[in-house]
């Protein structure tokens, strides 16, 4: 079964409530919570604070996906906010980033690793045994709404193998672009969660969105 992660930038602020207890119902999940700090993106988004507030409305998994310059500063203050995963990216830890996953296993965390669409495999294949989850980027990271890159279907691939071949528990996640068109593509490329922002939240049959993805 793929499983569903809404990512929370979609949804409708003045309404953040609601949009979180619909997501809830539909059936999703995880929430997939995007934190942007304007430097490692060219976009700002929300804090540790906003996270706060999603915790106490929801028992929702919380997967948190810093597209930050310098995560590791910001590890302890997701986790008290109730993060139950943090995923940095690669491109902001080019070299090992193994020590990172361990101080998030520390505080009692999934820890994750991103890569963008421009990235290689390769890049992070090696340090994946260290990760719970794997979010291939399939847009350039920064903002909601785009159109999905339909090259970065390889890195899931080569990840999926990767995975398969030693026997890993890391998860991939797929993140940017995805809605019921091209759902399907994905999880057969390998993917074992996708994220859907705009598709999710623009969508009127959100639990329709959750059923479908829950039969790929
Ligand atoms: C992009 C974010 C994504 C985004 C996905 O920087 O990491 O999680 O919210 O939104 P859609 O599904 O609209 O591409
Ligand atoms: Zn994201």
């Amino acid at each position: 079964m793929v499983k569903l992660a809404p990512s929370v930038l979609g949804a409708d602020f003045s309404h953040l409530a609601d949009e979180i207890r619909s997501a809830e119902q539909s059936g999703a999940d995880l929430l997939h919570l995007d934190i942007m700090d304007g430097h490692f993106v060219p976009n700002i988004s929300f804090g540790p604070g906003i996270v706060k507030t999603i915790n106490k409305l929801t028992g929702m998994y919380l997967d948190v996906h810093l597209m930050l310059s310098e995560p590791e500063k910001y590890f302890e203050s997701f986790a008290e906010a109730g993060a139950d995963a943090i995923t940095f990216h690669i491109e902001a830890h080019p070299e090992d980033p193994s020590p990172l996953a361990e101080r998030i296993h520390k505080l009692g965390l999934q820890a994750g690793i991103s890569l963008n669409p421009d990235a290689t495999p390769e890049q992070v294949l090696p340090y994946l045994h260290k990760f719970d989850l794997l979010l291939v980027m399939s847009v350039f990271p920064g903002f909601g709404g785009q159109s999905f890159i339909s090259s970065t279907l390889d890195t899931v691939r080569a990840a999926r193998e990767y995975i398969d071949k030693h026997s890993l528990k890391t998860e991939i996640m797929v993140d940017g672009g995805i809605g019921p068109d091209n759902a399907a593509e994905v999880a057969r490329a390998g993917a074992d969660i996708l994220v859907m922002g705009s598709a999710f939240f623009n969508s009127d049959n959100r639990s329709g969105l959750a059923d479908l993805t829950h039969g790929l």
